[in-house]
């Protein structure tokens, strides 16, 4: 296969750990607090529970969690870092960034550092970003995290939302390789979504005060239906265009791992690129949307299927709008 940039020096990725909390928010839950059912809710979405963490912990927490087991499983040491590159739209703060608590929690020490929000798509984001710090030749060990603690966000009594969401992390390990992993990415995004989807409260325009405790504002907020539909165009489009640029047909690719949103439109994306059965991998019936986390925990919990040399497409639609499609070689 010849990809569309020749590369000098490849970044591959060769560890994974993932981390999701205890608790569990099952639809039964949700049928106690709203008008739903778990009937509507698995029809719709597909989702059965979400992870929900505890109040007293933040998406550093569970980034940490995600790293941690990822050294339990691999044989890798953080003195070999160079880069902490974490995914985020709910930082433990606004700061230091995210990667910089995390740096203090593990004592990581003297390296490139910094949060990244792309919203649903930030994985792929930081993906892309710290392939390039490799490709650079400058960087040989860069670690990269997609974290979030969503339920921060989300108004328990709204059925539009808490119904979709949940909390996780998941890291890789990204390293310099002799054989290309990462390939291409196509990465986009513009404003035209904003309004559709955002969390408006606890940045600098609406900041957080006495009028903004009881606002709606504060809470995450959708039009279901116009994401929807922008999600399986946008995705669908960018995954064509990634095999077309690549010379590739989508047989020859192994795994689509999609964002884990709604399981109707991990279908959809699926029928539209015509990618046979079986090839798409999905886990949202136990964590709903964990916002940057989908991509690396559905990898994560779905090593023991890949083999090394497959050739898996990922793809994210996300708040912005932001989305895009990445191919890479399986490396462990
Ligand atoms: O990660 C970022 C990207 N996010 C996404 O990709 C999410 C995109 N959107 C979606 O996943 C879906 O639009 C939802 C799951 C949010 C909603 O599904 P839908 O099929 O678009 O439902 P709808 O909003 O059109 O609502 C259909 C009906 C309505 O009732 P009527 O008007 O037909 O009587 C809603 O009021 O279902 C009702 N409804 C519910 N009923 C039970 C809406 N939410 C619920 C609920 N339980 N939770």
């Amino acid at each position: 296969m010849s990809t569309k940039i020749e590369k000098k020096n490849y970044a591959a990725i060769t560890a994974i750990g993932g981390y999701v909390p205890e608790h569990r928010r099952t639809n039964l839950e949700l049928e106690q607090l709203t008008e739903t059912s778990d009937e509507w809710i698995v029809k719709r979405t597909g989702i059965k529970e979400r992870r929900i963490l505890d109040a007293d912990l933040g998406t550093s927490d569970m980034a940490v969690g995600a790293i941690e087991n990822l050294l339990e499983n691999y044989s890798k040491k953080l003195e070999d870092l160079e880069a902490v590159l974490v995914a985020t739209s709910t930082p433990d703060m606004p700061m230091p960034a995210t990667a910089n608590i995390i740096c203090e929690k593990l004592n990581i020490k003297n390296v490139l550092a910094f949060d990244l929000n792309a919203a649903c798509s930030g994985f792929l984001y930081a993906l892309d970003m710290g392939a390039s710090l490799i490709e650079s030749n400058r960087f040989k060990n860069v670690l990269v995290i997609g974290a979030d603690k969503i339920s921060t966000y989300v108004n328990i009594h709204d059925r539009t939302t808490n119904i979709l969401f949940g909390d996780g992390a998941g890291a890789v390990w990204l390293e310099a390789s002799e054989e290309p992993g990462i390939l291409d990415a196509k990465l986009l995004s513009n404003g035209d979504g904003r309004e559709f989807l955002n969390i408006e409260a606890g940045g600098t325009l609406y900041p957080y005060d006495y009028e903004l405790v009881g606002s709606e504002k504060r809470f995450i907020k959708q039009e279901g239906k116009v994401v929807f539909k922008h999600a399986i165009e946008a995705m669908s489009k960018t995954c064509l265009q990634i095999l077309e640029e690549n010379q590739l047909s989508i047989d020859e690719i192994d795994w689509l791992i999609p964002h884990q949103a709604n399981k109707r439109i991990i279908e959809a994306v699926g029928r539209e690129i015509k990618i046979a059965e079986g090839k798409t991998l999905i886990n949202i019936e136990h964590y709903g949307n964990t916002i940057a986390a989908t991509i690396p925990l559905c990898i994560w919990e779905n090593t023991h299927q890949l083999k090394k040399g497959d050739l898996v497409m990922l793809t994210a639609f996300g708040a912005g709008f932001s989305w895009g499609a990445s191919l890479l070689r399986w490396a462990i």
